[in-house]
Protein backbone atom coordinates (compact mmCIF):
# COMPACT_ATOMS: atom_id res chain seq x y z
CA UNK A 1 0.00 0.00 0.00
CA UNK A 2 1.45 3.32 -0.80
CA UNK A 3 2.11 6.19 1.47
CA UNK A 4 -0.74 8.65 1.31
CA UNK A 5 0.49 12.31 0.90
CA UNK A 6 -1.39 15.32 0.69
CA UNK A 7 0.63 17.46 -2.60
CA UNK A 8 0.66 21.27 -2.27
CA UNK A 9 -1.84 22.04 -4.49
CA UNK A 10 -2.08 25.55 -6.50
CA UNK A 11 -3.75 28.52 -4.29
CA UNK A 12 -6.61 28.96 -6.68
CA UNK A 13 -7.48 25.79 -9.20
CA UNK A 14 -8.63 27.01 -12.61
CA UNK A 15 -12.74 26.91 -12.90
CA UNK A 16 -14.37 23.65 -12.92
CA UNK A 17 -16.94 23.10 -15.15
CA UNK A 18 -19.97 24.50 -15.23
CA UNK A 19 -17.88 27.68 -13.60
CA UNK A 20 -16.53 28.85 -17.04
CA UNK A 21 -17.23 32.05 -18.71
CA UNK A 22 -16.52 33.39 -21.91
CA UNK A 23 -15.20 36.76 -21.49
CA UNK A 24 -18.63 38.34 -22.19
CA UNK A 25 -20.58 36.11 -19.18
CA UNK A 26 -21.82 33.25 -21.43
CA UNK A 27 -21.31 29.93 -20.29
CA UNK A 28 -19.32 27.77 -22.46
CA UNK A 29 -19.71 25.03 -24.46
CA UNK A 30 -18.02 21.79 -22.30
CA UNK A 31 -17.82 18.25 -23.44
CA UNK A 32 -19.06 16.62 -20.13
CA UNK A 33 -19.54 12.72 -19.51
CA UNK A 34 -22.55 13.31 -18.00
CA UNK A 35 -25.95 15.23 -18.52
CA UNK A 36 -27.88 17.45 -16.22
CA UNK A 37 -30.39 15.47 -14.67
CA UNK A 38 -33.27 16.72 -12.35
CA UNK A 39 -31.82 18.38 -9.19
CA UNK A 40 -35.78 17.27 -7.52
CA UNK A 41 -35.27 15.34 -3.94
CA UNK A 42 -38.13 13.13 -3.40
CA UNK A 43 -39.31 13.08 0.42
CA UNK A 44 -36.97 10.67 1.68
CA UNK A 45 -34.00 12.17 0.03
CA UNK A 46 -34.60 15.35 1.41
CA UNK A 47 -35.03 13.70 4.96
CA UNK A 48 -31.39 11.95 4.69
CA UNK A 49 -30.00 15.29 2.85
CA UNK A 50 -31.34 16.87 5.81
CA UNK A 51 -29.97 14.49 8.48
CA UNK A 52 -26.70 13.70 7.03
CA UNK A 53 -25.54 15.91 4.68
CA UNK A 54 -23.08 18.23 6.96
CA UNK A 55 -21.87 14.99 7.95
CA UNK A 56 -20.94 13.02 4.71
CA UNK A 57 -21.55 15.77 2.16
CA UNK A 58 -18.56 18.20 0.87
CA UNK A 59 -19.41 21.59 0.09
CA UNK A 60 -18.96 22.06 -3.73
CA UNK A 61 -17.30 25.61 -3.14
CA UNK A 62 -14.82 23.87 -0.30
CA UNK A 63 -12.97 22.98 -3.56
CA UNK A 64 -12.17 26.04 -4.21
CA UNK A 65 -10.77 27.11 -1.36
CA UNK A 66 -6.79 26.87 -0.86
CA UNK A 67 -5.95 24.36 1.03
CA UNK A 68 -8.48 22.01 0.60
CA UNK A 69 -7.14 19.12 2.26
CA UNK A 70 -8.80 15.52 2.42
CA UNK A 71 -7.06 14.27 5.54
CA UNK A 72 -8.96 17.52 7.34
CA UNK A 73 -11.89 16.80 5.40
CA UNK A 74 -11.58 12.63 6.62
CA UNK A 75 -10.44 13.50 10.14
CA UNK A 76 -7.50 11.03 9.44
CA UNK A 77 -4.91 9.80 7.03
CA UNK A 78 -5.42 6.60 5.05
CA UNK A 79 -5.28 5.13 1.74
CA UNK A 80 -8.29 6.29 -0.31
CA UNK A 81 -10.61 4.61 -2.60
CA UNK A 82 -12.25 6.75 -5.29
CA UNK A 83 -15.47 6.06 -6.76
CA UNK A 84 -16.43 8.11 -9.92
CA UNK A 85 -20.09 8.08 -10.58
CA UNK A 86 -21.65 6.47 -7.22
CA UNK A 87 -24.93 6.75 -8.51
CA UNK A 88 -27.43 6.20 -5.47
CA UNK A 89 -24.92 4.42 -3.38
CA UNK A 90 -26.03 1.03 -3.71
CA UNK A 91 -22.42 0.13 -4.49
CA UNK A 92 -20.51 2.54 -2.29
CA UNK A 93 -22.06 2.09 1.11
CA UNK A 94 -21.62 -1.92 1.06
CA UNK A 95 -17.96 -1.53 -0.06
CA UNK A 96 -17.11 1.34 2.31
CA UNK A 97 -18.46 -0.35 4.93
CA UNK A 98 -16.49 -3.56 4.88
CA UNK A 99 -13.54 -1.12 4.37
CA UNK A 100 -13.03 0.73 7.34
CA UNK A 101 -9.51 1.37 6.93
CA UNK A 102 -9.91 3.03 4.19
CA UNK A 103 -11.57 5.93 3.00
CA UNK A 104 -13.74 6.40 -0.04
CA UNK A 105 -14.03 9.47 -2.22
CA UNK A 106 -17.74 9.10 -4.05
CA UNK A 107 -17.65 11.90 -6.64
CA UNK A 108 -21.51 11.83 -8.07
CA UNK A 109 -22.53 15.41 -9.90
CA UNK A 110 -26.28 13.70 -9.39
CA UNK A 111 -27.58 15.59 -6.02
CA UNK A 112 -30.36 13.08 -5.58
CA UNK A 113 -28.51 10.33 -5.64
CA UNK A 114 -25.73 11.74 -3.17
CA UNK A 115 -29.00 12.48 -1.00
CA UNK A 116 -29.81 8.47 -1.40
CA UNK A 117 -26.36 7.56 -1.04
CA UNK A 118 -26.60 9.33 2.80
CA UNK A 119 -29.69 7.24 3.87
CA UNK A 120 -27.66 4.54 2.43
CA UNK A 121 -24.69 4.96 4.27
CA UNK A 122 -26.36 5.59 7.93
CA UNK A 123 -28.09 2.34 7.51
CA UNK A 124 -24.63 0.80 7.22
CA UNK A 125 -23.26 2.99 9.38
CA UNK A 126 -20.20 3.80 6.64
CA UNK A 127 -18.50 7.05 8.08
CA UNK A 128 -15.45 6.59 5.87
CA UNK A 129 -17.06 8.38 3.26
CA UNK A 130 -17.00 12.00 1.42
CA UNK A 131 -19.32 13.12 -1.42
CA UNK A 132 -18.44 15.30 -3.67
CA UNK A 133 -20.89 16.79 -6.47
CA UNK A 134 -18.01 18.07 -8.76
CA UNK A 135 -16.94 16.70 -12.28
CA UNK A 136 -15.46 13.80 -11.85
CA UNK A 137 -12.77 14.64 -14.08
CA UNK A 138 -11.67 17.57 -12.64
CA UNK A 139 -11.50 16.74 -9.62
CA UNK A 140 -9.06 14.18 -10.33
CA UNK A 141 -6.96 16.64 -11.78
CA UNK A 142 -7.11 18.85 -9.23
CA UNK A 143 -7.91 17.85 -6.04
CA UNK A 144 -5.52 14.36 -5.97
CA UNK A 145 -1.69 14.36 -6.63
CA UNK A 146 0.32 11.38 -7.84
CA UNK A 147 -0.32 8.22 -6.36
CA UNK A 148 -2.62 9.34 -4.12
CA UNK A 149 -5.71 7.01 -5.81
CA UNK A 150 -5.15 3.70 -3.90
CA UNK A 151 -8.10 2.44 -6.05
CA UNK A 152 -10.19 3.85 -8.70
CA UNK A 153 -13.88 2.36 -9.20
CA UNK A 154 -15.89 3.03 -11.70
CA UNK A 155 -18.93 0.58 -12.31
CA UNK A 156 -21.85 1.19 -14.75
CA UNK A 157 -20.23 4.61 -16.53
CA UNK A 158 -22.95 6.45 -18.57
CA UNK A 159 -22.46 4.17 -22.22
CA UNK A 160 -23.60 7.60 -24.56
CA UNK A 161 -24.61 4.58 -27.18
CA UNK A 162 -25.05 6.74 -29.76
CA UNK A 163 -21.73 7.50 -32.45
CA UNK A 164 -21.70 11.53 -32.25
CA UNK A 165 -21.92 10.99 -28.45
CA UNK A 166 -19.00 8.68 -28.07
CA UNK A 167 -16.76 11.58 -27.07
CA UNK A 168 -18.52 12.37 -24.29
CA UNK A 169 -17.49 8.67 -22.63
CA UNK A 170 -15.21 8.63 -19.33
CA UNK A 171 -12.83 6.18 -20.84
CA UNK A 172 -10.63 8.10 -22.87
CA UNK A 173 -7.21 7.81 -23.80
CA UNK A 174 -6.70 11.05 -21.92
CA UNK A 175 -8.70 10.66 -19.07
CA UNK A 176 -6.58 6.99 -18.47
CA UNK A 177 -3.30 8.58 -18.97
CA UNK A 178 -4.46 10.86 -16.10
CA UNK A 179 -5.74 7.91 -13.78
CA UNK A 180 -2.37 6.02 -14.30
CA UNK A 181 -0.73 8.93 -12.61
CA UNK A 182 -3.03 9.56 -9.79
CA UNK A 183 -2.80 5.46 -8.68
CA UNK A 184 0.48 4.28 -7.09
CA UNK A 185 2.28 1.31 -8.55
CA UNK A 186 -0.06 -1.85 -8.06
CA UNK A 187 -3.10 0.12 -7.73
CA UNK A 188 -6.05 -0.82 -9.80
CA UNK A 189 -8.41 0.41 -11.50
CA UNK A 190 -11.95 -1.36 -11.29
CA UNK A 191 -14.58 -1.16 -13.90
CA UNK A 192 -17.46 -2.47 -15.01
CA UNK A 193 -20.00 -2.17 -18.04
CA UNK A 194 -23.30 -3.46 -19.46
CA UNK A 195 -22.33 -2.39 -22.58
CA UNK A 196 -19.97 -4.76 -24.66
CA UNK A 197 -19.15 -2.04 -27.37
CA UNK A 198 -18.14 0.30 -24.59
CA UNK A 199 -16.29 -2.59 -22.85
CA UNK A 200 -14.37 -3.16 -26.43
CA UNK A 201 -13.49 0.42 -26.58
CA UNK A 202 -12.15 0.38 -22.44
CA UNK A 203 -10.05 -2.21 -23.18
CA UNK A 204 -8.42 -1.15 -26.39
CA UNK A 205 -7.97 2.65 -24.56
CA UNK A 206 -6.51 0.94 -21.15
CA UNK A 207 -4.23 -1.38 -23.45
CA UNK A 208 -2.96 1.35 -25.02
CA UNK A 209 -2.22 3.49 -21.74
CA UNK A 210 1.82 3.40 -20.96
CA UNK A 211 1.84 2.44 -17.34
CA UNK A 212 -1.05 0.74 -17.03
CA UNK A 213 -2.09 -3.49 -17.57
CA UNK A 214 -4.56 -5.58 -17.26
CA UNK A 215 -7.69 -6.64 -18.59
CA UNK A 216 -11.06 -8.63 -18.20
CA UNK A 217 -11.83 -10.07 -15.22
CA UNK A 218 -14.41 -12.58 -13.25
CA UNK A 219 -17.05 -10.22 -11.97
CA UNK A 220 -15.74 -9.16 -8.75
CA UNK A 221 -17.60 -10.78 -5.69
CA UNK A 222 -17.61 -7.45 -3.35
CA UNK A 223 -19.36 -5.56 -6.06
CA UNK A 224 -22.79 -5.39 -5.09
CA UNK A 225 -25.63 -5.31 -7.74
CA UNK A 226 -26.94 -1.87 -8.56
CA UNK A 227 -29.88 -0.94 -10.44
CA UNK A 228 -27.64 -0.43 -13.77
CA UNK A 229 -26.58 -3.69 -13.52
CA UNK A 230 -29.76 -5.38 -12.92
CA UNK A 231 -31.31 -3.47 -15.62
CA UNK A 232 -28.72 -4.78 -18.14
CA UNK A 233 -28.95 -8.12 -17.34
CA UNK A 234 -33.32 -7.92 -17.24
CA UNK A 235 -32.30 -6.62 -20.96
CA UNK A 236 -30.51 -9.87 -21.91
CA UNK A 237 -26.56 -7.72 -21.90
CA UNK A 238 -23.48 -9.59 -20.82
CA UNK A 239 -21.77 -7.45 -17.83
CA UNK A 240 -18.10 -6.62 -17.73
CA UNK A 241 -15.59 -6.42 -15.62
CA UNK A 242 -12.25 -5.20 -16.07
CA UNK A 243 -9.19 -3.92 -13.76
CA UNK A 244 -6.15 -2.47 -14.73
CA UNK A 245 -2.97 -1.89 -12.78
CA UNK A 246 -0.44 0.66 -12.50
CA UNK A 247 2.55 -1.12 -13.48
CA UNK A 248 5.04 1.29 -13.28
C1 LIG B 1 -25.14 5.05 -15.26
S1 LIG B 1 -24.89 5.77 -13.69
C2 LIG B 1 -24.19 4.46 -12.72
C3 LIG B 1 -24.30 4.70 -11.24
C4 LIG B 1 -23.70 3.64 -10.32
N1 LIG B 1 -22.28 3.47 -10.51
C5 LIG B 1 -24.41 2.33 -10.43
O1 LIG B 1 -23.82 1.34 -10.89
O2 LIG B 1 -25.61 2.29 -10.09
C6 LIG B 1 -23.48 6.81 -14.00
C7 LIG B 1 -23.38 7.96 -13.01
O3 LIG B 1 -22.16 8.65 -13.23
C8 LIG B 1 -22.36 10.02 -12.95
N2 LIG B 1 -21.29 10.76 -13.66
C9 LIG B 1 -21.04 10.72 -14.99
N3 LIG B 1 -19.99 11.47 -15.30
C10 LIG B 1 -19.55 12.02 -14.12
C11 LIG B 1 -18.50 12.91 -13.79
N4 LIG B 1 -17.66 13.39 -14.72
N5 LIG B 1 -18.34 13.28 -12.50
C12 LIG B 1 -19.19 12.79 -11.54
N6 LIG B 1 -20.21 11.94 -11.81
C13 LIG B 1 -20.39 11.57 -13.07
C14 LIG B 1 -23.76 10.29 -13.48
O4 LIG B 1 -24.35 11.42 -12.86
C15 LIG B 1 -24.49 8.99 -13.13
O5 LIG B 1 -25.17 9.08 -11.90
Amino acid sequence: MSAVTSPARDPLPPARPHQKFTDDGRRMREVLTYSRRGSRFTPSQQESWDAHQQRWVVPDDRVDEPGFDWDELFGRRAPRIVEIGSGVGEATAVLAAARPGHDVVALEVWRPGVAHTLGLLAEEGADNVRLLSVDAIWSLEHLFGPGEVSELWTFFPDPWPKKRHHKRRLVSPEFAALVATRLPVGGCWRLATDWAEYADQMRAVLDATPGLAGGVVERWADRPVTKFERKGVEAGRAITDLCYRRTR
